[in-house]
């Protein structure tokens, strides 16, 4: 689409009331003007007038088939704009607006084709950013906008960043500073009865769903992660220049001042265990290519690591974006863009960037990181956890930017029987359905193992020859080579999930470490928790007690193993997801 350079574009500083009437007055008379909210810059015109709106897809350089969202400053244009607010549209409306979100209802015949690109349905938006607000007002018409980037860019979150896509593009740019947020807003369908969110955002799907919760016809309605209807998918995603790793951190790690003047061990144990994977990962990248340049965009931890390493060599080829402590999710997301523009300025050969897991603002965060990192920037569905079937391919570990390991503990009394069958039926689950990769990206692979161990187990003791041979039976493999082990502390800590053969072990092991709650179940009580129910033959609910074996027949070992595999096979899903994992489609 051809631009053309036609303006000498207004400027207009933050204290500067006179020039936002000005530029206000312009997107009345049908002009498009660049603006602040808390999310993204928007490049805004009259939503009312259609010639207005066609103006922004020209500055813009791509074509009006994408819907635009329409910004208004207060809840009462919002009847004019559309036809049908659904119960679920209004709970949202009153609980998030003013905020970043994004509501989609049926639009009304005041809308025109430019703004929707010939939906039916019009998203509507109402930002908290006062001076957003103070300019809406000032138009005095809902305005449409797109962020205010050119088509290929990650969207702005400062005006020069408006300004470097658009100066000369557009008739005025009004700068509010730095965007709070910095990722676009959660975009949710509400025509239906139940919300759907098409596009992740600072408000959380957590955040909705408490909000319908209290409404008991909405309770756990709604759906995340759904293949959207959102037309703007198929356009391409923002990616840089360069290849973009991602390394995920753990979170929840306390926040460590890397620049306190004694750092005590402890500390410094986990600033590098945080740290180091950057560090690490750039050595490795130097090795292949000496002249490599390698843009980090991470924490203040990442940056102090690297000082304290004091190779100046490795330093040299480091190009830096800290965004505020490591841990800190939100402000990453507020650095995002910035970082990623500035760093793909700097022409350095690939970006290592901080992932984060989780299931708040991190899940808005891992949804933009992840299509900067992905090379044709395509939207990748995400699968339900219930969704996963019978894999097997090989996915060669170079295609993952990064792994990360999650793992289940089995804990048995002895960890002869019961433990070795447990940990072998689970290690063949993640053999037959894997690979699998993050459930936040698919560039980040998931190396998913079990182990087990018991509470009164002596060390080094094989299983029973007569549980060899009915595993062998039941599943074609053997576990002969299972040794026991004692339950050890540093095995509570090191796993992500820990499941008991009995309810008494989880009581033993709360008794002693009552940290362990919510991580912690017996095959009985963690089924409880899915809300799944096991049936006998006759449909009666069946009693999820493991007893071993020993000293009965070998039908009675046979029964043991083929059971354990029939819980196991159905509850592999739900352990998968609460791994943090999904298998690799
Ligand atoms: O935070 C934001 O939402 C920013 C600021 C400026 O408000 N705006 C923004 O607009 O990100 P844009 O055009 O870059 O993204 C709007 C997204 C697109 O993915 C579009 O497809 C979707 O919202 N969308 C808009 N109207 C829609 C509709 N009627 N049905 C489905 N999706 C819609
Ligand atoms: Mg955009």
């Amino acid at each position: 689409m051809d631009r053309q350079k036609i303006y000498n574009t207004l400027f207009v500083t933050p204290d500067n009331e006179e020039g936002l009437k000005v530029a206000a007055e312009a997107v009345k008379n049908g002009e498009v003007v660049a603006f602040p909210t808390e999310t993204v810059y928007g490049l805004g015109a009259d939503a009312l007038n259609g010639d207005a709106v066609r103006k922004i897809f020209e500055a813009k350089g791509r074509p009006g088939d994408n819907p635009l969202i329409v910004h208004i400053w207060d809840k009462s244009q919002i009847d004019d704009l559309v036809s049908e607010i659904t119960p679920c549209a209004q709970a949202l409306i009153d609980a998030f607006m003013p905020g970043p979100i994004t509501v989609i209802m049926r639009k009304s015949d005041k809308i025109p084709n430019e703004v929707t690109a010939g939906l039916d349905t019009v998203g509507i938006r109402m930002p908290e950013h006062p001076l957003c607000n103070r300019f809406l007002k000032l138009c005095g018409c809902p305005v449409a906008a797109p962020s205010a980037n050119l088509s290929g860019s990650p969207s702005p979150t400062t005006a020069h960043h408006v300004m470097n896509d658009m100066d000369g593009y557009i008739y005025g740019i009004v700068d509010g500073g730095s965007c709070r947020v910095g990722l676009e807003s959660t975009v949710v369908d509400a025509t239906g009865e139940v919300p759907v969110i098409l596009r992740p955002g600072a408000v959380t799907g957590a955040m909705i769903d408490e909000v319908l919760r209290t409404r008991s016809e909405y309770a756990g309605a709604l759906k995340q992660g759904q293949v959207p209807a959102s037309p703007g998918m198929k356009y391409r995603h923002y990616a840089p220049g360069c290849e973009v790793r991602i390394i995920t951190i753990s979170s929840g790690i306390e926040t460590i001042d890397p620049y306190e003047e004694k750092l005590s061990d402890d500390k410094k144990e986990k600033l590098f265990s945080l740290a180091s994977p950057f560090i690490l990962e750039a050595q490795s990248i130097l090795k292949d290519n000496p002249t490599a340049r390698i843009g980090i965009f991470a924490g203040n931890e990442v940056k102090a690591l690297a000082d304290m390493a004091g190779d100046e060599i490795l330093s040299s080829h480091l190009c830096f974006y800290v965004y505020g402590n490591a841990c800190d999710v939100e402000a990453a997301a507020h650095g995002l863009f910035d970082g990623l523009r500035l760093l793909d300025r700097q022409e350095v050969n690939v970006i290592l960037a901080t992932g984060f897991k989780g299931d708040g603002l991190e899940v808005a965060y891992m949804n933009r990181l992840s299509k900067a990192a992905g090379k044709n920037g395509d939207d990748v569905p995400s699968k339900a956890y219930n969704e996963i079937s019978e894999g097997g391919g090989e996915v060669p570990l170079d295609f993952f930017d990064s792994v990360f390991t999650a793992s289940v503990l089995f804990i048995s009394d002895d960890d002869r029987n019961l433990g070795a069958v447990l940990e072998g039926l689970f290690t063949q689950l993640i053999r037959k359905k894997g690979p699998f990769c993050s459930e936040e990206s698919i560039r980040i692979g998931a190396e998913l193992y079990a182990e087990s161990a018991g509470l009164n187990a002596s060390e080094g003791l094989t299983p029973d020859v007569r549980m060899c041979e009915a595993y062998r039976r039941v599943t074609g493999e053997s576990v002969a080579h299972h040794l026991s082990s004692r339950m050890e502390v540093y095995l509570l800590d090191s796993n992500d999930l820990i499941l008991t053969v009995n309810d008494q072990q989880v009581l033993t092991l709360l008794e002693s470490y009552p940290e362990l709650k919510g991580r912690v179940y017996s095959l009985s009580s963690y089924m409880a928790s899915k809300g799944l129910v096991m049936r006998g033959e006759r449909g009666e609910v069946a009693s999820l007690a493991v007893n071993d074996p020993a000293g009965g027949d070998d039908e009675a070992y046979s029964h043991t193993v083929a059971a354990l595999k029939a819980w196991l096979e159905i509850l592999f899903p739900y352990i998968i997801k609460d791994l943090g994992a999904m298998r690799f489609c």
